[in-house]
């Protein structure tokens, strides 16, 4: 037997001492444990959800980590809202919450119950687009439309603050929300032509 080779009773005091090594390790970061780790944890309580997208309330159980992005797109089917970064870096997933634009990636589902929730779903009304709905078509401002909901509801919510005042303005107000195809000529002059139609208020 080599200098390293343990006898029985020596591996049976080095598996004890490592398992309590670990079990310390784990209670000092908040690690998880094997039970955990193999997904045999129930996890965490799931809460009852009431969200009010588009004018209908839902009635939801989710994961409280459920994000309000995640809840739209997995458990509303309203896909409209893009999964960019999931960081509020990229801006694909912007809604309106009580008119405001928000990053719903950045959102948890059950701290905006009671909240008004506007996706890019509610925007039109019946048959007819949203003004910036018809100006995007016009002005051919999207090409593969990744981003094109998450620009469509900042430019709503940018028209109705009265920051679409000139091309620099809009370019400032829209500078949340990435365009990898790079249609942002297109993207301000749709916002521009929707902002004139709707009579945007000048705010400067
Ligand atoms: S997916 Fe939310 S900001 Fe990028
Ligand atoms: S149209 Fe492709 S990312 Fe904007």
């Amino acid at each position: 037997m080599s200098p390293f080779d343990p006898t029985r009773r020596e591996l049976l005091k080095l598996t004890a001492a490592t398992s309590g090594a670990l079990a310390t390790v784990r209670l000092l970061t908040g690690a998880p444990g094997t039970a955990a780790a193999q997904g045999t944890n129930a996890g965490p309580t799931r809460v009852d959800v009431a969200l009010r997208v588009n004018g209908t309330e839902h009635r939801l159980t989710l994961d409280p980590r459920t994000t309000l992005l995640d809840a739209l797109r997995e458990h509303l089917q309203l896909t409209g809202s893009k999964k960019g970064c999931g960081l509020g870096q990229c801006g694909a997933c912007t809604v309106l919450m009580d008119g405001k634009r928000v990053k719903s990636c950045l959102s948890l589902a059950a701290l905006v119950e009671g909240r008004a929730i506007t996706t890019i779903e509610g925007v039109a009304q019946g048959e007819r687009l949203h003004p910036l709905q018809a100006a995007f078509i016009e002005r051919d401002a999207f090409q593969c439309g990744y981003c094109t909901s998450g620009q469509i509801m900042a430019g709503v919510a940018c028209i109705a603050e009265g920051h679409a005042g000139s091309v620099q303005e809009i370019r400032d107000w829209m500078s949340g929300n990435l365009c990898r195809c790079g249609a942002y000529d297109h993207i301000v002059a749709a916002i521009q032509d929707a902002a004139r139609a709707t009579d945007s208020p000048r705010r400067g």
